[in-house]
């Protein structure tokens, strides 16, 4: 009788012994927590009813029978009771849980919300709930952190795509038109954070439906910058690595083509004066030692760091007075040559190395500087950096070169206003910034056109070590 009354209950009821074992559930009870596949004879213990449903809090009830204490909790948004069975005299006690009938109906939806709303939460992506508009209403915790929104309430009700930069905003708009149509919208743009920090960001728009009308919308951005900037410097990269390849080839292509023409000469006309043999010859040599020297300088800046000796005490002053002298027999005495303070410094690198930038700035400085012009050097120290400054009253460089010219193969083309171009490939200026860079220091380059040009090396004194 008791039990047919209870089996009518609509309210959740679960009977327990006092060693935990489950004595009855009644129909609302099985219904409620998925119980139907257990055989109605079945005893069920305490943990396989909660590790089959999770409702149910195998410590609460533990607790409640060992020590009496009676609790309650919500789980997922039903609330359950747990109560003692009135003590008859001396006779161990049991248990029973309590699901209230009224949150019955809305237990499943409560359920698949609760379910919803945790994802919501612990999504490590930017989530957001807008109304079908596409006003914003929510952002999850883990949205807020990486957008760096302090307080959500000022962007509350306000429309999503403004958010975006004018150049995202139609990709935004598309992808929301795209998901208030059921379809699922999609796009990658930059954004900033609230605190202005320019991310990139992988974001789905999607629709929340209620049976075909869609009644608001979700968007899902994932922070993506990392992986941008990486794509990006992969491109580079490979745009790099293509121009170098066809610079080299092209200028490879210009000593090799003089050699072949002028031995092509030589075998067609055997006969040729003895003079004019000897010349060919001379400007076979020099195409031959014109390659060499590119191909020198290029194997030496495709090897990257690892051709640089990071431990070898140097004595800056008296590397620059050697890269001094070189520099003053190239010049033969078609310049004056100022030799400014050189305070005695000492660090650690590579001695070649820092030679051959000395005399790379110095020998630009000698051949971009016209007869009867001044070159000066100087070396000092400064707040715990070398520094080593190549100064010229030569040709300048004009403002829109100055980036250009520590990248490979360029050279300002001076043909249009001075036929006289030294030569030369474009490597140096490369090769000094490798060095300087390989010894972490930094080379900047001031100069105005028809005024001259300074060369400033700063090399740190403390960590002046290459890297590895
Ligand atoms: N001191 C300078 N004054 C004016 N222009 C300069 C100076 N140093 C460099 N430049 C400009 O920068 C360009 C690049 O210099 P870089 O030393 O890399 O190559 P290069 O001198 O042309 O050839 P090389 O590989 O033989 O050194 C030069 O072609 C020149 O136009
Ligand atoms: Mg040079």
């Amino acid at each position: 009788m008791v039990s047919a009354l209870l089996g009518q209950l609509n309210l959740g009821l679960l009977m327990f012994q006092p060693d935990g074992q489950i004595t009855f559930i009644n129909p609302a009870a099985r219904t409620l927590l998925h119980l139907q596949d257990f055989a109605e004879d079945h005893l069920l213990s305490i943990h396989e009813v909660c590790q089959h449903c999770h409702n149910l809090n195998a410590t609460c009830i533990s607790r409640l029978l060992l020590h009496g204490i009676p609790s309650q909790e919500w789980v997922q948004g039903l609330q359950v009771h747990y109560f003692l069975l009135p003590e008859p005299a001396g006779a161990a006690q049991g248990a029973i849980a309590l699901l209230p009938a009224s949150t019955f109906p809305a237990v499943q939806e409560f359920q698949q919300q609760g379910a919803l709303d945790t994802l919501f939460e612990i999504s490590p992506d930017c989530l957001k709930y807008m109304d079908a508009q596409g006003n914003l209403l929510r952002m999850n915790e883990n949205g807020r952190h990486l957008m760096q929104v302090d307080d959500f309430s000022a962007l509350q009700n306000q429309p999503w795509s403004e958010l975006w930069p004018e150049k995202t905003r139609p990709r935004v708009l598309q992808a929301m038109r795209d998901a208030q149509t059921g379809k699922i919208g999609r796009f990658q743009g930059f954004c900033p954070t609230a605190k202005n920090i320019m991310r990139c960001w992988d974001v789905v728009v999607m629709p929340i439906l209620e049976g075909p009308r869609v009644v608001g919308l979700v968007a899902s951005s994932r922070d993506i910058t990392e992986q941008a900037m990486l794509e990006q410097q992969e491109r580079e990269q490979a745009e790099a690595q293509k121009r170098f390849v066809s610079d080299a080839a092209h200028e490879l292509r210009t000593p090799l083509a003089a050699i072949q023409g002028n031995l092509d000469v030589i075998f067609r006309y055997p006969h040729i004066e003895e003079s004019e043999k000897k010349e060919i010859l001379q400007d076979v040599q020099n195409s031959a030692a014109r390659l060499s020297r590119l191909v020198h300088d290029m194997l030496q800046l495709a090897r990257g760091r690892t051709g640089v000796k990071s431990d070898e005490e140097v004595l800056l002053h008296e590397v620059a007075l050697s890269a001094w002298r070189d520099a003053q027999r190239i010049s033969g005495s078609k310049h004056h040559f100022e030799l400014g303070l050189l305070e005695p410094i000492e660090l650690y690198g590579d001695t070649d190395r820092l030679k051959q930038l000395t005399l790379i700035l110095l020998e630009n400085a000698v051949k971009y500087t016209p007869k009867g012009g001044t070159i000066r050097l100087q070396l000092e120290e400064q707040g715990g950096t070398a520094q080593l400054r190549v100064q010229d009253s030569g040709i300048g460089i004009a403002p829109e070169n100055q980036h250009h010219i520590f990248e490979r193969f360029f050279r300002v083309d001076r043909t249009r206003v001075d036929s006289r171009d030294p030569g030369g490939s474009g490597l140096g200026l490369p090769i000094a910034k490798w060095i300087v860079e390989a010894h972490h220091g930094t080379l900047e380059v001031e100069s105005a056109l028809g005024q001259g040009s300074t060369f400033v090396v700063r090399l740190p004194l403390q960590e002046c070590s290459v890297d590895p």
